[in-house]
């Protein structure tokens, strides 16, 4: 579990040591991120779908009272690298950590456990949103959680199966989160 002053202070590490994509430091909202924590805080499993460089699965891992969690992703080589060190961290300090990586429509044989929070975050458009909710959603046994729920894709998905929360910092910048519990 993390306090606020945790997270703060999470969040200043994070931005002083993740690495610069053009001018963006890191690729969250702090304050949706920061509520993503209290979401998560009395969950202990969680598998994410495009961990990216690991911003939001580095904070998961740290605001539950974790078990084990995974992430599945490209790893393409702006990333990938920095993810696996991501995940090896969580692996030593936090909880078993496991890295799928690949595309997620490849995936779903290798990914054999269940996970009470799913969290998709890969490519945004509808159909790969739909797949990654089609395929991995029956492993999640509480919710599934989307990002970037302001986004075409995601919204057009959310319209179809409906929602049961919401939050989001500025619907202008595509982000906000959308839960549909199980
Ligand atoms: C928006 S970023 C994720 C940000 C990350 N969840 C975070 O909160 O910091 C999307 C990531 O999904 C990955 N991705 C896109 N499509 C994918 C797919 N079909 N399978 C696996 N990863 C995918 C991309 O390579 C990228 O790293």
């Amino acid at each position: 579990m993390l306090t606020k002053e945790q997270f703060d202070k999470h969040w200043k590490d994070w931005a002083d040591g993740a690495p610069k994509v053009d001018r963006f430091l890191i690729t969250q909202d702090p304050w949706e991120l920061w509520t993503f924590c209290e979401f998560l805080k009395d969950y202990k499993t969680y598998l994410e779908i495009g961990g990216a460089w690991g911003h939001s699965i580095w904070f998961a891992a740290h605001a539950m009272n974790a078990n084990y969690i995974a992430t599945i992703d490209l790893c393409e080589s702006h990333s990938g690298p920095f993810l696996a060190s991501v995940v090896s961290k969580l692996n030593e300090a936090i909880c078993p950590s496991l890295l799928y990586t690949g595309n997620s429509n490849d995936l779903v044989d290798s990914v054999k456990e269940e996970y009470e929070i799913l969290f998709i975050d890969g490519k945004h458009d509808y159909n790969q949103v739909k797949r990654d909710y089609e395929n991995y959603g029956k492993k999640a046994t509480k919710a599934i959680v989307f990002h970037d729920f302001c986004q075409p894709g995601p919204h057009q998905l959310l319209t179809e199966i409906g929602v049961d929360r919401v939050w989001y910092s500025n619907p202008d910048n595509g982000f906000g989160y959308a839960v549909k519990f199980k």
